[in-house]
This record gives structure tokens, C-alpha cells and sequence, in this order.
């Protein structure tokens, strides 16, 4: 017995033992901090951007000079590299190795902007997920995405990497993105996500990318700063500040945003990396007298890390030194990087096992999951019947255009990884998938979407002859958008128009496919062809989607994700504006105060263009597809809610035609009357409903009045009592409000 309980006894206490011999994440943190010397503190700041191996940055690892690397994904590289911080620096930490995913590593899924008009945040997940599965057998645990910045200007070359215009959408989309790489629990496919670019970037004056941007603290606590705090609250790992400066203030030096917000009131736990050079480049801002300087603004503003500017490891001794930046801070910023470490687990697991990197690449699983959310972002913008193509009747396609068969360019921009030979393209689909039902002649008729007639387009026109239907592929070349790609005129470039005029006039019915990296103009392709299916980027997998589209064997389901303009001069054109004292139109019951004079055709003194109408060509949130959807009026059960209530609003939806299709159910919501002037129409909800032929289906929301708080005149977040119109419709131009009332 005796026995017994000396055993019993023994247990407890090895238990006990073994619990306390297991530190929490904090206390390896402090363990570590306490035998760190002041440069390897400040090594830990460090970002680093390689390109194979190099000996002297692998001697800056040895000693602890580099927290973090960017730029090298070979496998070899990196563990060499791994080695040098592990087994030969003095404390062993590891390095963090990052690099853009953007819209994943080798399976390339849409651009973000097509992902956001899929309105499927799961599916988004997935991709995201694939992505981190992909990257992080290589070696890379640390992506430099979502890209949270709302973008009312297509203009701006990297509308393509976000979400778009919309505040709600872009949340759904960005916590969907930092679930899917950084996993719902870690393991070693967990790769941290980085929100960015905080913050205002997207509202680049002229849509000039880098320039700079003036928007107000109460439009970014209601329009931009929504999307970086729900992904804040969902645990993302890092954010990364913005090149801009707004309001006079370049964003790597602004305090206010990430002591006060992003830590001080969302009390994120992450760490803040600067932008490629933003440090030094509050110096070309005229804001900073050098680099030093610079290191000391971005590092008392609250930036963790410093990504290539090398202000924190050449100044941030000499600052300390000088009482500029005090001990504690760097101590802070090293435990934030230290604990984003600890948790993705690389301090037991640094290296990776590179007989096995291959085997992640191009799953089943993953170019599944590409090509459908390939099928949901492509957006039918018009059709007058002829899409799907019935098989029994075409019989020859004439496959045409600059984007039918370009590998590398319908992969989009952020494109460093994928492998354009897996790449399978709208003319390999179709051959591969159709070719035995149908004759598929190819004639590009201009090799890139840039290029000027060479002869192709008379050779086109003349295979047109001996086709049913042609399929034009137009759009942009990857190039022509993204970071530093913006353009002032955003219509089709090249002889594009040109070509497909020529084709139109051949009297074929004309199926335009275009793949593009934003919004384009598009007057003159709606009067020159039969349907217009928009692709954004489509990725790897974007062929076999857009076949499948165009045959019916899959049903467009995609919604604009920005508004597209009918002229460049609209923009900024975007559905969620204010009203103005002088709407042109929306306010019926304004115009009918206007006495208009027999004949008068003029709105008279109100906010439109001379030479342009006020709408846009397209609403944000609309897409057609191949059946039509009637809905009710929406319904809610009371007309009165109290602050804390939820609207239990539904509408019914018939499909009216003859195929299955999915619908995005989309619900908006006007504050009528606020202490500020509050946009005509806000998203707050969406639901894709799969609906048969014939059948009505009732789609219900949940709105908790708390959601439609917002920072109004005394700059607090709160709901202001009042009367409310809530919409429940197929896109935001359409529908009849009801109204409500909150007490
Ligand atoms: C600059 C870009 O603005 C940023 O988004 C990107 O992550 C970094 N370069 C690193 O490549």
C-alpha cells in the first residue's frame, strides 16, 4: 500500500513537473528576451529581401542581425539559410520566410478582385487554405496578404489585388483569406497572413499608384478601417502599414493609426512590418530629415519591423542610445515578432523536409477548387440568348483574341510562382472538353492585348466565315495591372476594339470572354457583341471554367465586386456614396418638386455630367445569369426595433426560367437621417441560394441594429435612433425598400 502511494505520489509530482517544464508561448518569449543583447534585439526587427544564397546575408543570420527574409522560395536556399539563424547564430532563432501569395503559390485561383465576385467566403477559404498548403512546403510561413484596401477607382492598378469597393463584402472576403492561410489551428501548414495596406492606400489621388490620399479619420473609421479590425478580431498574425501618406501623415510614421487604433483600441497582438522601403521613403515624403530619422518616426509610430530600409539596423542602437527610442519599446516590438514565431511553431520545426515539396504542388483537390471559383467570379454582364451554346445545334467555334491562349497572362498579377505550363487556357479547354461535339478553329488575331494590327485581324475575320459562333478572348495582359500599373484610360487596349468590330460585322453571334485586372469601360463591347462574360484574371484553371460557362455545363453565378463606369470621367463612381444636396436621381420625390417646363428634357441644377449620364454601365453587385430570378417585396416582422434588437428580414425568390442557378441574395440598408451624411446604400448582408426552374425559395436575414452603428459627428461608434430603408435585391440598383424604425 505503502507502495502504493509513493508511486501515486511520484505521478503527481512528475505531473506536476512535466506542467511546469511545459512554458507557455509568453514565457518562452521572456526567456528568450532576457538573453538577447541589444543587436540581436534589434536583428530580430530586421526584414531582409534575398534572391539565392548569398554568404553575406547568411552571415548577417549567424549573427542574429535578420529577423526575417523575403523574396527566395527554393527550398534548398531556405533551409540553408535556416541553418545559419538555427544551428550558427548564438541564440538559435529562427527566421520567418515570406513572400507575396497572393492568390495562391503554384495552383494560381482568380485575382482577389475575382475571388470578392464570387461573394463565397467559404470557397475563398479554401483557396486561401491551398494556397498555405502549397507555400509553406516550400518554406514559407508568411504571406503578404489579404490585401484589405477598398478601391472606388479602377484607375489603380491594384484594385486587382483586393476586394473592391465595398466595406462588408471585403471583410467577408479578407477573414476568409487570414482562416484559410493561417489554418483554424496551427500546424505546419499554418502561414501567417498580413493585412494590408494600412491605411487609405487604394484611395490614391487620380488613381496614380504611391500617391497620396486625403481621407478623413470619420471615413476611415467607416469605410477603410472596418476590414483590418474583423480580421484583427479573427486573430490575424501581422499587418502591414501603407506607402501613402494621408492627410499629410505617411502612414509607416503615423501613431495615431497603429498605437492608438490598431493596438490601443482593437488590442492586436501581432506585429506591424513596414511597406518595401516605407521607412526611408518618409524622407522622399519630406517628412523625415534621413534615414535615422525616418528609423525613428516609423519605430516610435509603433512599425515592429522594418522591411527593407535598413533604418532599424543601422540607427536603432544609436536612437537607443540617444533616449529617442526607449528600451522598452524595442523590447515590445521584439516580444511581438518572437510570439508570431513561438506560434507557427519554428522554433521546433524550422526546416523542411525537401524530398517532398513537389508532391504539395497542383493537387486534385486544389486545381478543383481553382476552377470553381473560377466558374463563381466570372460575372455574365449581357447576354441577348446566345450564351450557353447549344451543343447539338454549333457546330464549328472560332476561338479568337489575345487572351484564348495565354498561359502566364490570364494567371493575373502577383504571379511569382505559378508554373504558366499547368496553366490551362480557354482554347485548350474547349478543345479538350468540346472537341469531339465541335469544331474548334483558332485565329488570335493579335498576339497580346496591346498589339496594333499586323494582319491578324483580316485572318480572323476570314476564319469567322466558316464558324457558328465566335469566341472572342479580349482583356488585359497580366502587366497591366497591379502594384505600379495604373493607366488613365481603362478601355481595351490595342487593336482589341478594332478587332472585334470586325468580327461583330462578319453578322456571327459574338461570345466576348473578357479577363481583365479591374472594371473596364465597356460601351462600345456591350454594342459590338452578343455576351459579355467577364473573367477578371482566372487563374490556372480559368479554361476549363469559362468552357464550361459558355456550354452551360456550369451557371454563371458572379456579382460585380466595384462598380463599373460607362467613362472614365465618372470615377470615383461607386454605389455606396452620400447623397448630395442636389441627387440627380434616387429622389423621386425631390425631382417632383422641380417644375419642369413642357418639352424639358434637363434635370436642371442637380449633380450630373453634361456629356455623360449619371448611372453607371454596371451597378456594384450585379450579374446575370442563365435564368431569371423575380423577388418579392422584403419583408421584416416589426416596424419598430430598440438598439440591441435584430431585424428578421426575408424575401421571396422565383426563379423564372428554365435552368438551376445560383443567386446572390444581397441586403442594403439606408440610415435615412444621421448626425453626418450617411452613404444612400450599404451592404450588410449576402447569401448564394441555389434555386431550381420554377421554384420560390424564402431567403432570410439576420440584422442586428448594432451593425448599422457607425462614427458620426462626435467621432463614437454608435446607432443613431431614427428611420432606416433596407433592400433585399439581385444587385444594389435594384428593389423596393422597406422601411424601419430604430428607438
Ligand atoms: C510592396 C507592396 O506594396 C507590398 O504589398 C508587398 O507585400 C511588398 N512590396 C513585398 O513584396
Amino acid at each position: 500500500m505503502k507502495r502504493i502511494m509513493l508511486s501515486v505520489a511520484v505521478a503527481m509530482l512528475a505531473a506536476a513537473t512535466c506542467m511546469w517544464a511545459q512554458p507557455t508561448e509568453d514565457e518562452r518569449v521572456e526567456e528568450l528576451l532576457r538573453k538577447m543583447t541589444l543587436q540581436e534585439k534589434i536583428g530580430q526587427l530586421n526584414q531582409l529581401s534575398v534572391g539565392g544564397f548569398d554568404h553575406n546575408a547568411a552571415g548577417m543570420m549567424r549573427a542574429g542581425m535578420v529577423g526575417s527574409i523575403l523574396n527566395e522560395c527554393n527550398p534548398n536556399v531556405l533551409n540553408r539559410y535556416q541553418r545559419a539563424a538555427v544551428e550558427d547564430s548564438r541564440l538559435g532563432i529562427p527566421l520567418l520566410i515570406s513572400r507575396d501569395v497572393i492568390h495562391g503559390f503554384k495552383t494560381m485561383f482568380p485575382i482577389p478582385l475575382g475571388l470578392a465576385a464570387t461573394f463565397d467566403p467559404e470557397l475563398v477559404q479554401q483557396g486561401a487554405r491551398f494556397a498555405a498548403i502549397e507555400a509553406t512546403a516550400s518554406g514559407i510561413r508568411w504571406t503578404f496578404s489579404p490585401m484589405l484596401d477598398i478601391a472606388r477607382d479602377p484607375r489603380w492598378g491594384r484594385i486587382a489585388e483586393g476586394s473592391g469597393e465595398d466595406t462588408y463584402l471585403d471583410t467577408q472576403m479578407g477573414v476568409a483569406m487570414v482562416k484559410g492561410y493561417q489554418g483554424e489551428t496551427f500546424d505546419q501548414t499554418s502561414m501567417a497572413a498580413c493585412v494590408k495596406h494600412f491605411v487609405a492606400y487604394g484611395a490614391a489621388e487620380g488613381g496614380r499608384d504611391y500617391n497620396s490620399t486625403g481621407v478623413s479619420e470619420r471615413t476611415l473609421r467607416n469605410v477603410y478601417l472596418p476590414p483590418f479590425e474583423a480580421c484583427v478580431e479573427a486573430g490575424v498574425m501581422t499587418l502591414m502599414t501603407s506607402f501613402n501618406d494621408n492627410d499629410g501623415i505617411p502612414s509607416t510614421g503615423n501613431g495615431f493609426l497603429v498605437n492608438d487604433v490598431l493596438r490601443g483600441e482593437w488590442g492586436f497582438e501581432g506585429f506591424v512590418v513596414s511597406d518595401w522601403a516605407s521607412i526611408y521613403e518618409m524622407v522622399n515624403h519630406g517628412y523625415a530629415e534621413d534615414n535615422k530619422h525616418a528609423g525613428e518616426l516609423a519605430f516610435n509610430a509603433g512599425v515592429d519591423m522594418d522591411m527593407m530600409s535598413y533604418a532599424y539596423i543601422r540607427h536603432l542602437e544609436e536612437l537607443i542610445n540617444e533616449g529617442k527610442v526607449s528600451m522598452e519599446d524595442l523590447d515590445n516590438a521584439v516580444r511581438n515578432i518572437l510570439r508570431v514565431k513561438f506560434r507557427l511553431g519554428l522554433f521546433e520545426n524550422p526546416y523542411i523536409d525537401e524530398s517532398n515539396v513537389e508532391a504539395a504542388f497542383y493537387s486534385e483537390e486544389a486545381l478543383e477548387a481553382a476552377r470553381k471559383s473560377a466558374v463563381e467570379s466570372a460575372v455574365l454582364l449581357t447576354n441577348n440568348g446566345v450564351l450557353p451554346l447549344n451543343r447539338s445545334k454549333v457546330k464549328t467555334v472560332l476561338v479568337t483574341g489575345p487572351m484564348a491562349d495565354a498561359p502566364h497572362d490570364q494567371l493575373g498579377t502577383w504571379t511569382f510562382d505559378g508554373d504558366p505550363a499547368h496553366t490551362v487556357t480557354p482554347l485548350k479547354a474547349l478543345k479538350q472538353l468540346y472537341g469531339n461535339d465541335v469544331q474548334v478553329i483558332y485565329e488570335p488575331g493579335l498576339k497580346y492585348s496591346r498589339e496594333f494590327d499586323k494582319g491578324g485581324i483580316a485572318k480572323a475575320v476570314k476564319a469567322a466565315k466558316k464558324a457558328d459562333v465566335i469566341l472572342a478572348f479580349l482583356g488585359e495582359e497580366a502587366i497591366l495591372s497591379g502594384e505600379a500599373h495604373s493607366l488613365v484610360d481603362i478601355s481595351l487596349k490595342g487593336d482589341q476594339r478594332k478587332l472585334l468590330e470586325a468580327l461583330h460585322e462578319t453578322g456571327k453571334p459574338v461570345v466576348l470572354n473578357i479577363m481583365a485586372g479591374r472594371s473596364l469601360v465597356l460601351d462600345f463591347e456591350i454594342e459590338h457583341s452578343d455576351a459579355i462574360l467577364y473573367s477578371f484574371h482566372p487563374g490556372t484553371m480559368g479554361g476549363p471554367a469559362i468552357a464550361q460557362l459558355i456550354f452551360g455545363d456550369e451557371t454563371p453565378s458572379g456579382k460585380t465586386p466595384v462598380t463599373f463606369p460607362k467613362h472614365v470621367g465618372q470615377i470615383p463612381l461607386y454605389y455606396n456614396h452620400n447623397m448630395t444636396g442636389r441627387p440627380a436621381n434616387g429622389r423621386e420625390e425631390l425631382l417632383h418638386e422641380i417644375p419642369l417646363k413642357a418639352g424639358q428634357t434637363s434635370l436642371g441644377m442637380t449633380s450630373y455630367w453634361l456629356d455623360c449620364p449619371f448611372a453607371p454601365e454596371f451597378p456594384f453587385g450585379y450579374g446575370l445569369t442563365y435564368t431569371t430570378f423575380k423577388y418579392s417585396a422584403p419583408e421584416i416582422e416589426k416596424t419598430e426595433y430598440g438598439v440591441n434588437d435584430t431585424v428578421h428580414a426575408c424575401v421571396t425568390v422565383r426563379n423564372t426560367g428554365d435552368k438551376e442557378a445560383i443567386e446572390v441574395v444581397q441586403l442594403y440598408v439606408r440610415d435615412l437621417v444621421g448626425s453626418v451624411t450617411r452613404p444612400v446604400k450599404e451592404l450588410k448582408g449576402f447569401k448564394r441560394v441555389a434555386i431550381a426552374p420554377g421554384e420560390t425559395v424564402k431567403v432570410a436575414f439576420e440584422l442586428d441594429i448594432q451593425d448599422l452603428a457607425f462614427y458620426g459627428k462626435d467621432m463614437v461608434k454608435k446607432v443613431e435612433p431614427g428611420k432606416f430603408q433596407l433592400w433585399i435585391a439581385g444587385d444594389s440598383a435594384s428593389g423596393t425598400p422597406i422601411e424601419f424604425e430604430v428607438k
